[in-house]
Parts: C-alpha cells; sequence; structure tokens
C-alpha cells in the first residue's frame, strides 16, 4: 500500500508569500450573530453548481449539532480555488486567517504547515480516534515531524474522460478510447460531425487536462518521478507528452468561464469529450437546482482518462485550523463534523467524492461512486498537479503561467524548458 503514496515533499513558501490577493472580499465578521451565537467562517471555493450542494449536506449537520454557532460561508468563487487559494495566501500573510480553510492534502498544505501558519491536530486526532479510522498514506501528507495538520474530508480522482454517449455514437466511436492516440483519433472523428470534440474551462482547466495527458503519455512510474529529486522535465518523453497535449487542445472548443460550462457541453450533447475531476459527478447528477440532474449512462458516460486505467490520479480536500483562527472553538467544532462519518457520508455522495474515512457506509455510494471507491482500493496511485498533491502552491503557479503562454504561441520547446525551469526553481 505504501509504495502507492508519493511522498510528501519538501516545500518552500517563497512563491505561495508572493501571490497577491485577487478573490473577492469576504469581510470577516469575527464577533457575534444577531442572535448571540459566534460566527465561524469557513473559507472554500464550493461555490458554484455541483459543489455547493456538498457544502450545504455539511453545513447542516454542523447547525444541527452546534447551535451556539453560526456558519459563515466565506467562499471564494472559482473553480479548483484559482481565486480563492491566491486570497488565502495573502490573508495568511497578514495573519488575518479564516477560522478554518480547506486546502489539499500533499504538497499544497505541507507548504502552509512550514510556513508556521497551521496549528497541529492531534488531540483531536486522539480525541476522535482518527488514526483508526483514516489512512495512515493519507495521515504522512499532511503531517510534518508527527504533527497532523488537517482534517481530509474527501478523496477525489482527476483522471476522468467524461463523454457524452450519442455524440460518440454520432461520430462512429463504439467505445472510450483506452489510449491517447485512440483519443487523437476519436477528438477527430468528432470533428468531422460539426460537435466539439473536447470542450475546456478557464486556464487552470488546461493544466487539468495536462495532468491527465502527462500521466496517459509517460506512464504512472515516469510521471511520479517527475514530483522527485530525480526529474527529467528535459526528456525525449516528457516532449512527446507534450506534443500530445498540443494535438489534443487543437481539438478544444471555446475556453468557457470555468469547469462547469465545460462539462455541460458534454451533458447537453454539444461536445464530445471533457477531462475533469470526479466533481463533474454530483455536478451532472444531483438534482436541479444543485445540478443538471442527468441520468447516468446514457446523458454522460465516464472512463479513466486515456492511458491511465488501473491508476488513479487522487487529490483530498482537508479543513485545517489555523494560528490565530479568531473562533477557535468553532473551527474545531466545523472539523469535528468534516471528520465524522456522518459528515462524510453526508458531503462526499453530494460532492461527487467518496469518503477519507475507510468506515463510511458504502451503500450511500452508487453508480460512478461505486465504481471510484472500487478503483481506490486497487488502482496504483498519482498525486494531482492543479490540486495540490504533488507541487507546491509556487510550483503549481508557475506550471499554470507556463500553460497560459503555451496556450497562445504553441510552442513545445519553449513550453518545456518552462517546465523544467518550474521544477529547478521550486525550491520543492
Ligand atoms: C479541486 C477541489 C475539489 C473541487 C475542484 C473544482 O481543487 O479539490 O473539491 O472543488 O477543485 O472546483
Amino acid at each position: 500500500m505504501r509504495r502507492r503514496w508519493l511522498a510528501a515533499v519538501a516545500v518552500s513558501m517563497a512563491g505561495l508569500l508572493t501571490l497577491t490577493a485577487c478573490g473577492g472580499g469576504d469581510d470577516k465578521a469575527a464577533g457575534d450573530g444577531k442572535s448571540g451565537q459566534k460566527k465561524v467562517e469557513v473559507f472554500s471555493w464550493w461555490t458554484g453548481p455541483g459543489e455547493a450542494d456538498g457544502l450545504k449536506a455539511m453545513r447542516e449537520i454542523f447547525e444541527k449539532d452546534n447551535s451556539g454557532f453560526t456558519f459563515y460561508d466565506a467562499a471564494v468563487a472559482g473553480g479548483s480555488g484559482d481565486q480563492a487559494r491566491a486570497l488565502l495566501a495573502s490573508k495568511l500573510q497578514a495573519n488575518q486567517p479564516p477560522d478554518t480553510f480547506q486546502g489539499h492534502a500533499g504538497a499544497e498544505l505541507q507548504g502552509y504547515i512550514k510556513a508556521g501558519k497551521l496549528e497541529p491536530l492531534n488531540f483531536l486526532y486522539d480525541e476522535l480516534k482518527l488514526k483508526d479510522v483514516l489512512p495512515q498514506e493519507l495521515i504522512d501528507q499532511i503531517s510534518v515531524q508527527g504533527q497532523v495538520y488537517s482534517v481530509p474530508v474527501n478523496i477525489h480522482r482527476s483522471n476522468i474522460l467524461w463523454f457524452n454517449p450519442s455524440v460518440l455514437k454520432e461520430a462512429g466511436v463504439s467505445a472510450a478510447p483506452a489510449t491517447i492516440d485512440e483519443f487523437i483519433a476519436d477528438l477527430d472523428k468528432v470533428k468531422k460531425t460539426g460537435k466539439i470534440p473536447l470542450s475546456i474551462g478557464s486556464q487552470w482547466t488546461a493544466v487539468h487536462l495536462l495532468e491527465s495527458v502527462l500521466l496517459g503519455s509517460l506512464g504512472t512510474d515516469a510521471y511520479n518521478q517527475l514530483w522527485t529529486a530525480n526529474a527529467d522535465w528535459s526528456g525525449a518523453n516528457v516532449t512527446k507528452a507534450l506534443e500530445n497535449f498540443k494535438t489534443i487542445l487543437s481539438y478544444a472548443g471555446t475556453p468557457q468561464e470555468d469547469w462547469q460550462p465545460a462539462a455541460k457541453q458534454v451533458a447537453d450533447g454539444a461536445a464530445a469529450f471533457n477531462i475533469m475531476g470526479d466533481w463533474a459527478y454530483g455536478y451532472f447528477h444531483n438534482p436541479a437546482p444543485g445540478g443538471l440532474g442527468k441520468t447516468s449512462k446514457t446523458d454522460f458516460d465516464w472512463a479513466a482518462s486515456p492511458g491511465t486505467d488501473g491508476t488513479f490520479m487522487w487529490l483530498s480536500d482537508s479543513f485545517t485550523l489555523p494560528k490565530g483562527a479568531p473562533n477557535r472553538d468553532g473551527a474545531v467544532a466545523w472539523l469535528k463534523v468534516a471528520a465524522s462519518k456522518e459528515g462524510q457520508d453526508a458531503f462526499n455522495p453530494k460532492k461527487g467524492s467518496i469518503p477519507a474515512r475507510k468506515d463510511a457506509d458504502k451503500s450511500l455510494y452508487q453508480d460512478y461512486l461505486a465504481w471510484d471507491l472500487e478503483q481506490w482500493s486497487n488502482d496504483k496511485l498519482a498525486g494531482s498537479i492543479q490540486h495540490g498533491v504533488v507541487a507546491n502552491d509556487a510550483w503549481r503557479a508557475a506550471i499554470n503561467d507556463a500553460v497560459g503562454l503555451f496556450q497562445q504561441d504553441h510552442d513545445v520547446a519553449k513550453f518545456q524548458q518552462a517546465l523544467a525551469a518550474a521544477a529547478k526553481n521550486s525550491g520543492q
């Protein structure tokens, strides 16, 4: 089991702390609410369709169990937290943390830990006996020197190819592509029908696509090696992977505002394929108004992203206790809900993720989520780039910049150099 997990990585905060605020304001109201209850400011980016349903389910449990606190939703819009994470960095730098915030297990969280921004949560792990119910390897990703710094609420999968079965049929594609070459051939077939071969959202979704294309082109071991001291970003195998990325991107439709409208093009039959994490399942499946209320296997279907079957590219949303949280007791009350079986089993079926806890009620995870649970226990693992597992926030931001430039100039050699430089300068 241990071999499946990437070792947690050392992180420099240099880049993280240079990020500046660019998200919406969330005026901190640390004082009492109207009825004398103290507010608990919960910072995330789950505002959009699909995502907000999961947060709401957990919030309801929190409110039921904690009549002395009011939930203050400090979510900042923008999929994958591209706005929220920058704002959070500036708030932490100014020592004005929210009461609790969502981060990603792995390199991203290690950055906050090393910068001394988080309180250890061993007291909570002991009280709730969390070490008995969370995978040790996941705990390793959120620990430094025996201290545990967050409460993981789920496991998400990044490398999913969502597709519209009718659009594929119309294009004469009989099954989801298993390899990158098959994928490119299928994109071309769809193009001939006049439909959008591949839908895409804002810039971070291109980085999300890149991580699946790297994994599918390089294979799991070579992909995992990119995040170690032995990484070789200049090799011919990376060049080939980036050429694949270039070809695949050439079939992308007009970039949509975020991941939801891009995913919706597939569900509506305007596009054939979209590579997105399994939060898309919550969005497709949840009833309106939070989700699209679509039917699995008819309106949408899924497969491992091309070339990645047998590997689970993982990420985990994890809540924290920042040092200096204005309402520390309220934050701990939230963390208890996030850690609980009840909280995770309410949150995850709506969020389109599986629980971090090993003792969750499996009957609640049906359809895509039953498949997901099965894959989680059997697959090899690789860590997500965009969602904070393998690269710290400074490195991720540099990769984002390189992808943004590449989308304009399509210059593979320059792109590869930029990625190699990002790795070299990551300080990780
Ligand atoms: C990820 C996050 C998921 C989901 C997704 C899209 O970074 O871990 O929970 O919110 O972004 O916004």
